[in-house]
């Protein structure tokens, strides 16, 4: 019974080797399947003398059991392997850490807007507030800005329906306190701007602060000088800070300045963010023109104003060192984040 040995290893071997349920069910069937090479023994079973049958007949038995053991046994490890497998696939690793949506922080603009309040309201001034949608009679009449100005011109500001303009400054804000407060008034006005503008150190949209002052007395240049001279000591903690004062012309104030501070990008040598002259405007300002005043019904030998309007990304760029003001609108997260 040499072969029947033989077989059975053959068959445990083979059993042994395959790794797929459907490959084991037909080896299975080569061995103990109605032709198979068990079966075909058992049925010459019937052909031989008694004797020989008995003996044989236990043997092939011993064999088949053999070998129904091996399958049965490889049908259980097919199976726990086939069930790792899709374990594995459908693996959920919870101490992967979770995706979160990032932590946020305010825009460099927001932060740099809360910082001059900040200051201002240090120094004793309350926050107002105007329509970004303003009349052509707040943005530029009440101002005593004149019909010929270049300010009202189509190309420098954007107009809405007849009458209305997306306010180029803050300053209207000025004479929409004014008539509903009584004085004194102490405030500082921020909020958007709008103009046809785009470069260096010009966006379309930006942010002023206005600030107004209306006292009965002891309000000069001098004051406005020194109070603005103060601010910027304040915003960018240096007292060796270089600022100048430019004489200029707005037709709500008079006299009328502008204030410039060093250019922190080139050092004052002069560069393409300071159009080489080596100085950055910050602001405007001036003493309030009596033509704003009388309108409103305040007794201008009285009362006399000091005004100002300070370019919020202007202040921003110079202190954080940034040569393109336009940057600050790209929403490009990588300079955003330098300011989380
Ligand atoms: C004015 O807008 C006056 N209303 C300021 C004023 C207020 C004068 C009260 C007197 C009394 P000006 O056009 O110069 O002035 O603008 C003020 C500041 O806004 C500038 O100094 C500059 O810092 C900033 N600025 C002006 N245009 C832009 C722009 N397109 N982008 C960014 N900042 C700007
Ligand atoms: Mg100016």
């Amino acid at each position: 019974m040499q072969d029947l040995w033989q077989l059975q290893e053959e068959a445990l071997s083979r059993f042994a080797s395959l790794d797929s349920a459907h490959a084991l069910e037909e080896a299975k069937a080569r061995y103990l399947g109605k032709s198979g090479a068990i079966t075909e023994r058992l049925k010459a079973l019937g052909a031989m003398p008694p004797e020989a049958r008995k003996q044989a007949g236990a043997l092939i038995n011993q064999a088949k059991s053999a070998i129904e053991g091996a399958l049965e046994q490889r049908r259980t490890e097919l199976a726990r392997i086939q069930q790792e497998r899709e374990l594995a696939a459908t693996a959920l690793d919870v101490t992967l850490p979770g995706r979160t949506s990032g932590q946020g922080g305010l825009h460099p603009v927001t932060r740099t807007l809360e910082r001059i309040e900040s200051i201002f309201h240090g120094m004793g001034f309350t926050v107002a507030e105007g329509p970004e949608i303003e009349s052509d009679a707040y943005n530029f009449s009440a101002l005593n800005i004149p019909s010929d100005h270049p300010a009202r011109a189509m190309h420098d500001t954007f107009y809405l329906a007849p009458g209305y303009v997306l306010r180029t400054h803050t300053s209207p804000v000025q004479v929409r306190y004014l008539e509903t407060h009584a004085l004194p008034v102490r405030i500082i006005a921020p909020g958007r701007v709008f103009r046809c503008d785009s470069d260096v150190t010009h966006t379309p949209m930006f942010h002023q602060v206005e600030g107004l002052w209306v006292a009965e007395e002891g309000l000069s240049l001098a004051v406005l000088k020194g109070l603005l001279s103060e601010f910027m000591r304040r915003f960018f903690e240096r007292d060796e800070l270089a600022t100048r004062f430019r004489p200029s012309f707005f037709p709500f104030t008079e006299p009328s300045a502008e204030m410039d501070i060093g250019c922190v990008i080139c050092g004052g040598a002069g560069c393409r963010v300071c159009s080489h002259t080596g100085w950055l405007e910050v602001l405007g300002c001036g003493m309030v023109q009596p033509k704003v005043l009388a309108p409103l019904g305040i007794d201008t030998e009285r009362y006399t104003g000091l005004a100002f309007g300070l370019g919020v990304e202007r202040l921003a760029m110079i202190r954080h060192g940034v040569d393109d003001l336009r940057t600050f609108y790209e929403n490009d997260l990588r300079f955003l984040h330098r300011f989380a």
